[in-house]
């Protein structure tokens, strides 16, 4: 075994010590530097392996992500969960049951969407900043998991009753099998690219961008009208970090296009994907919403709508749904931070950051 009095030349053969016990390091620079000569110009996916420096930053929007992302930290079980405890028990029938399908699906999607993180999107990247940008998504996603645990904690929920009602209700079951098809696309170094461009269309834009987007919003509707509150919060929090991902998510596909034109949606391929979840996004409304005060089926699909036209609009594409079948819920850009027109609950806000100097500029 190694001890402290070891000469260093035994923990590492490349490093040597010169006379006066001055470290030097192997001519690894040169070496390196030939080695980068021969490798392809930094690229999103198909460059080389071996690429491993973050600078130059060849792609800011996946940097200024990656920075984004660390200010946002945030730690659900800062959040107390005791008024709702309380508020639980004075919910209806239609609530309880609009709340517990609602928060059963966004738990397993999330759960879902950091295995695809990791399995499939990563897998392919080899622009380091990108993948970097990847890898602080799939922790924040985790964080979500951990919110989730928290809350079902808290409410003293049955732990089966969430992560498994999905395999036992077939309108959100469809969702999550649909999503498992469109992931197959993304796997692998060596699939289809235009697969894989898809791919990334349907979890950026679709999954993330409007069914989990939307689905935060029944939950809302109730934390708006001081019931489930913390839940609420910690929800909002989670909107946060997912609206940061549909930005980032937006960034990489038109990356992605702009490098590989191949790969590029056309309008009637994006519509056709977009119709698909939206059937799906109303079988599982259907199931899931029954009406509350101030939120039913039909205010949620309208929402659902706007949120779908938004993401194409966001990619160039014209919108899928006309005005009068697509409109904003009221309150949503509020809700989520877009705009604070006042303190509606007496929470703390979600535009608390961490590390607020964390830049290299
Ligand atoms: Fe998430
Ligand atoms: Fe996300």
């Amino acid at each position: 075994m190694l001890t402290w009095d070891d000469p260093l030349e035994n923990l590492n053969p490349h490093l040597s010590v010169e006379a006066g016990r001055r470290l030097t390091w192997p001519p690894v620079a040169a070496d390196r530097a030939a080695e980068l000569a021969l490798e392809p110009e930094k690229c999103l996916v198909g460059g080389s392996r071996l690429t491993s420096n973050i600078a130059p930053i060849k792609y800011r929007w996946a940097w200024d992500a990656y920075l984004t992302s660390q200010r946002n930290f945030w730690l659900p079980t800062e959040i107390g969960m005791g008024e709702d405890l309380m508020a639980l028990k004075k919910l209806s029938a239609s609530e309880r049951h609009t709340f517990f399908t609602t928060f059963a699906t966004l738990t397993t999607a999330d759960a879902l969407h950091q295995r695809n993180l990791a399995l499939a999107v990563y897998e392919r990247i080899t622009a380091p900043e990108v993948g970097m940008a990847i890898i602080a998504q799939m922790h924040q996603e985790t964080i979500h998991s951990m919110s989730y645990q928290h809350i079902i904690e808290s409410l003293n929920f049955d732990e089966d009753e969430i992560y498994l009602l999905y395999q036992k209700v077939p309108e959100i079951r469809a969702k999550f099998e649909y999503s498992n098809a469109k992931t197959l696309g993304l796997q692998g170094q060596s699939g289809d690219l235009e697969d894989y461009a898809r791919g990334l269309f349907f979890y950026y834009m679709i999954f993330e961008g409007v069914w989990f987007m939307g689905g935060f919003c029944p939950i809302f509707s109730l934390q708006r009208r001081r019931l489930m509150i913390r839940t609420g919060e910690q929800l909002q929090y989670i909107a946060r970090d997912e609206s940061g991902h549909v930005a980032f998510g937006r960034a990489l596909i038109l990356a992605l296009w702009r490098e590989n034109p191949e790969t590029r949606l056309t309008e009637s391929e994006a519509h056709a994907l977009m119709r698909e979840a939206m059937e799906l996004e109303e079988a599982y409304a259907e199931y899931t919403i029954k009406p509350m005060l101030g939120y039913d089926l039909k205010l949620h699909l309208r929402h659902t709508r706007y949120l779908a036209n938004r993401r194409l609009l966001d990619l160039g594409f014209s919108p899928l749904y006309s005005a009068t079948e697509a409109e904003s819920l009221p309150w949503w850009e509020e809700q989520i931070g877009f705009r604070k027109e006042k303190n509606f609950f007496e929470t703390r806000v979600t535009e608390y950051q961490t590390g607020g100097a964390l830049s290299w500029e």
